[in-house]
This record gives structure tokens, sequence and C-alpha cells, in this order.
């Protein structure tokens, strides 16, 4: 899966791509990231991207002109790609979302994901873009860190970046886009007096199922039973 990213910052990628599992994505070759440099499609000799909002307000936005002539070298690169706009304006980025991508990623469909900056971008920019997610109610700086989050949850479900049965597993407990996922632990079975449940440790694996089934819930909603 080819993954674009269209930033002004694309350092702020290296220690969440060079990592862990997205890293060893990039290692199997399930994954290819690319960035493009925003800067690189500015305006005049200092490569100007941004410019003060129409009707007034405060701060700058990303102007469309280079917005638009970087999604245009990206689709260059890889015609078929969808193009996605992290912005607060955006529906709400959902697993749903993060299964479908990685779905057509795994048959063949890159990504392009376009990171604003400053006060915003210019509307007009959605012209080339197929989808708009927030990743929650709450404002960012730009759309870098929501990039790395629909990246992480997008790559993590491609066929052999994850280990499998694991992965499965917390999947089947899935229930929409509800993600829920039962407590768990490791040695050692006790510590400061905290015994682990006593049914995983009994080697019941019908009787494990049904606890991890009764026990699983958003981790902030509370209320396990043992
Ligand atoms: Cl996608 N972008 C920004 N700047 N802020 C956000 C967001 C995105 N999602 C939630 N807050």
């Amino acid at each position: 899966m080819k993954i674009q990213i269209i930033t002004l910052f694309p350092e702020m990628f290296e220690g969440v791509l060079n990592n862990s599992m997205l890293w060893k994505a990039k290692d199997r070759s399930k994954v290819a990231y690319e960035f493009v440099n925003l800067r690189d499609f500015g305006r005049g000799p200092r490569k100007q991207v941004d410019d003060t909002p129409y009707g007034g307000g405060d701060g700058m936005l990303l102007m469309v002109e280079p917005m638009a002539a970087a999604i245009g070298q990206a689709k260059g690169n890889d015609p078929g790609a969808r193009v996605l706009l992290p912005t607060p304006r955006g529906r709400t980025y959902k697993q749903s979302d993060a299964k479908r991508l990685a779905a057509a990623g795994a048959a063949g469909d890159g990504l392009i994901i376009v990171c604003p900056r400053y006060e915003g971008y210019d509307e007009r920019v959605t012209k080339w873009v197929d989808e708009s997610f927030s990743i929650g109610n709450y404002v960012l700086t730009g759309g870098e860190l929501p990039a790395m989050i629909i990246i992480d949850s997008v790559v993590r479900l491609l066929p052999g970046v994850l280990g499998g049965e694991k992965s499965a597993e917390i999947e089947s407990f899935q229930r929409d886009d509800e993600n829920i996922e039962f407590p768990q632990y490791t040695r050692p079975e006790k510590f400061q007096n905290m015994n682990v449940p006593e049914v995983l440790l009994s080697g019941n694996h019908a009787e494990i199922e049904a606890w991890r089934q009764a026990n699983s819930e958003r981790p902030d909603s509370g209320s396990f039973s043992d």
C-alpha cells in the first residue's frame, strides 16, 4: 500500500513511521510511505504557502494553489489513490473507516493525506479531496498527528502486518464502531496484593472466552466483573 503524505513538517513523522509495527510493515514491503513537501509548491522566492482569510479573522490559511499542485503531483505518482483531508470540519474517523481503507489498500489503492496547518485551508481544496475526517472533539494545531493516527489504524490492519491470531481475536469483540477490549494480564500472578483473575489461570478456554466477553467494555465505562 502506497501512502503519500503532503505536509510542511515531514520530520514530525520520523519517530512514528520508523518504529515498531509501522516500520515493520514498511520493512516487509506491506506499505511504502512517501512525502510531498508542500513548501516545494509555495509562491515566490519565499515559497509562501499561506495567506490571510477573506472576510477577516485571526491567523493564516493554506492557499489552494500549493495544495492543489501538491495533490496533483501525488496523484501523478498514484492515480488511483484516495485523497484524505484531516480537519475538524470532517466527520469523525472510525474503526470502520480504518477497515475500509486497509481493505482498499490491500487491493492496491493508495492514500494521499493532506495535512493542513495554521488556522486552516482554503475550502476550495476540497474539490480534490475524497474524504474529510476529524479525529475527535478538540482542536489540534495541524493535520500531522491525525494523519499519523489514520496511518497507524490502517497499516496495522493490512494482511501480514500484525501477528494475526491475537488481533483477529480482538476484532471479533468489536461491535460496530465501538472498540471493545477485555482486560489482560501477564506474569507475575500476584503483584502488591493484586491477583490475576482465577479464571485466566484455569486453562478452561470456554470459561476464559465467556469471562472475556463479559468483561469487554470500553476502558472508560467502568464495571468489570470478576
Ligand atoms: Cl483532523 N485536525 C485538527 N487540526 N484538529 C482536529 C482534528 C483534525 N480532529 C480533531 N481535532
